[in-house]
């Protein structure tokens, strides 16, 4: 499937939350253990992204007390308008945490309705809230009450294929005054597997009158207005396709202008990770640092000849300064490229 330059004009390239305008419509997914401030910083940095969000944080952990040394929300102005995102099934505790949050700066707050993993779900969070929508209806209009910010919904399509109820759910939303949606069209069943159906995305963008996002594979520029075209959503959420590819957000936007597309060469390459890392370092212990840069190193898309021995040699690391050895000499013999490979 290709998508014309006129089409590409004709697509929406913002929307609105409540009064907060997010433009361009391209925007990070919140991942657990990923979207920190350091990679929504060094994403916001590349360029293209319109906005980002904390990793999910449990609001039973959000009391005021436990605020100030909750690394998960700690955030630099820069990255604002920032979204923060969290899971819960109390309406009354999650509303006291939305307020704590609002405190603290989160200038959007959404409610997780799509975690499958069944730490989450095992507590009544995440995703399982998709088998009780009165109770999501409840939190929802507790979370609404307790906060002036917009409060926005990212969830799922059902429980299994059995109990697919993503149009229920976005209605339910709405009328709880929820402010956008963001739906990824995999049920909790399918955790990751088979592939996300963007005619979901579609069919709740055609149910409701509020801005709608889809989320789900998308792997590249041309991906990511197609979606758009195809599913005639408000905006698309790139997660997984942004650690494999953290300049995709800066090439979608590109796309739309009809400029040449930024390829990063393998000099690019290192001095994002070699950034990646100097970022996190300054925010965290040097063995937590490392382990960031691993888990990167494992969706990053390195694009060179014997990568999986670069992984490898990086998950073997026992220090930083070890990593960025094996960085160094793997990148080495490429430094010279000026085009990318
Ligand atoms: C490692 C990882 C962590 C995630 N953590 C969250 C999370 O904290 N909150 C959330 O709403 N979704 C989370 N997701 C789901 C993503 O936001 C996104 O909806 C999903 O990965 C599909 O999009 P993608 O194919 O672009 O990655 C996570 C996904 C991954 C891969």
């Amino acid at each position: 499937m290709t998508i014309t330059f006129e089409e590409i004009q004709n697509l929406p390239d913002t929307y609105h939350i409540d009064h907060i305008r997010v433009s361009p419509n391209i925007i990070l997914a919140p991942m657990a253990g990923v979207t920190d401030t350091v990679f929504r910083r060094i994403i916001l940095g590349l360029g293209g992204c319109g906005l980002v969000s904390t990793e999910m944080t449990n609001a039973a952990s959000v009391s005021p007390k436990a605020l100030k040394r909750h690394h998960l929300l700690d955030f630099y102005p820069e990255e604002r308008p920032l979204t923060m995102q969290l899971s819960g099934n109390e309406p009354e505790l999650v509303a006291a945490a939305a307020a704590n949050v609002e405190q603290l700066g989160a200038d959007i707050i959404d409610i997780n309705c799509g975690c499958p993993s069944p730490k989450v779900t095992g507590g009544g969070h995440g995703s399982a809230l998709l088998k009780d929508l009165p109770k999501l209806g409840r939190v929802l209009r507790a979370v609404k009450a307790a906060v002036s910010v917009p409060v926005t919904l990212k969830f799922r399509a059902g429980w299994d294929d059995a109990r697919l109820n993503y149009i229920e759910t976005a209605k339910i939303a709405e009328d709880a005054g929820i402010a956008a949606l963001a739906l990824h069209p995999r049920t909790k069943e399918q955790a990751y597997k088979g592939r996300a159906d963007w005619g979901r995305v579609a069919e709740v963008k055609r149910s409701v009158g509020i801005p709608v996002i889809g989320s789900g594979d998308v792997t590249d520029a041309a991906d990511a207005l197609l979606r758009l075209r195809d599913s005639g959503a408000d905006g698309v959420m790139i997660g997984r396709g942004a650690m494999d590819n953290p300049w995709i957000f800066l090439q979608t936007a590109q796309l739309r202008r009809g400029e040449p597309m930024f390829e990063p060469t393998p000099a690019d390459k290192l001095a994002f990770l070699n950034q990646y890392l100097d970022m996190c370092l300054a925010e965290m212990p040097d063995r937590l640092a490392l382990n960031k840069l691993k888990q990167l190193i494992g969706q990053f898309n390195v694009g060179l000849p014997g990568s999986a021995t670069l992984r490898a040699g990086v998950h073997r690391s026992g220090s930083v300064a070890y990593a960025r050895t094996e960085l160094e000499r793997f990148f080495e013999p490429y430094m010279a490229a000026t085009v990318p490979m």
